[in-house]
């Protein structure tokens, strides 16, 4: 992989004038692949649901435009990108969060949530985008690594975690040539990670500081550089890329 996050590689953009769709851009993992995107020399377009948030976003990346609705809503979603001006090269998800609960205290509100973000969401993006994008295009979705091993509160996650690989597998088969892959990630440094931790955050960093085989905690820089790769390596398509910093080692 060339170049670093939030600059071009050495030999030139790797993006030029192409389109990249961040549904969940104005955050996390989601705004630093756009800001890498747009660095690579792609026009990008944020989706996110709070519209003062996303704005910012947009400023401070050079997004081309931006669309605040829920992600999760099939029918919003569908006319999204019907409207759009011109075909997508690429998409990446990174709209959801994480729900870990004990089964006595599960609210299935938010087990219901969690299957729109990250079940139902992916098959009705699959839908939305055909004849919309570009044949060399990719398209991106974010699942887990830490559901992986079974532990209290997570059977919620621990389940999402196993079907996004066949999901993303299958959807790769159905749209190609469009690429359709994975990115796993452990601990990530975002604002949701911010907001499940509270005050324990600042702890959590500092034991997978001490614990993780690379010594430093993984940033959204870090997921956003490999979301960028998957993009222009036309061939990857229907696998999974755990990005954790060595944490399913430990
Ligand atoms: N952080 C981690 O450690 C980690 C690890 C593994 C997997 N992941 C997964 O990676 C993805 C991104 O995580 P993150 O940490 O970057 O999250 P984040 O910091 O909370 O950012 C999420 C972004 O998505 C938007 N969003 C959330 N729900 C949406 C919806 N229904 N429709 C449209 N936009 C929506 C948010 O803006 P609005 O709230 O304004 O909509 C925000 O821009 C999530 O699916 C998460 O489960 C994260």
């Amino acid at each position: 992989m060339s170049g670093t996050a939030g600059s071009p590689g050495p030999s030139g953009p790797r993006l030029p004038g192409q389109t990249v769709v961040v549904l969940g851009g104005s955050a996390g993992i989601g705004y630093e692949t756009a800001r890498l995107a747009r660095a690579e020399g792609a026009d990008v377009v944020l989706v996110g649901r709070d519209p003062e948030h996303l704005r910012q976003a947009a400023v401070e990346i050079g997004a081309v435009s931006t669309a605040a609705f829920d992600a999760t809503d099939p029918e919003r979603l569908r006319e999204f990108f019907a409207e759009l001006p011109g075909p997508v090269d690429h998409v990446l998800v990174t709209a959801g969060g994480n729900y870990y609960a004990r089964l006595a205290d599960l609210d299935f509100t938010r087990v219901q949530g969690l299957v729109d973000e990250h079940l139902l969401l992916p098959l009705h993006l699959a839908r939305a985008v055909v004849g919309r994008m570009r044949p060399s295009g990719a398209l991106l979705f974010m699942g887990g690594t830490g559901g992986r091993r079974p532990g209290l509160g997570q059977v919620v996650s621990g389940a999402m975690t196993a079907a996004l690989p066949p999901l993303v597998a299958n959807l790769a088969l159905e749209l190609a040539p469009i690429r359709v892959n994975l990115i796993a990630a452990g601990f990530v440094d975002t604002p949701l990670s911010a907001r499940l931790l509270g005050d324990e955050l600042e702890k959590r960093r500092e034991q997978l500081r001490t614990t993780l085989p690379i010594g430093r905690v993984v940033g959204p820089a870090d997921v956003a550089a490999l979301a960028v790769h998957l993009m222009v390596n036309t061939a990857l398509t229907g696998a999974t890329y755990d990005i954790d910093g060595g944490q399913q080692l430990t």
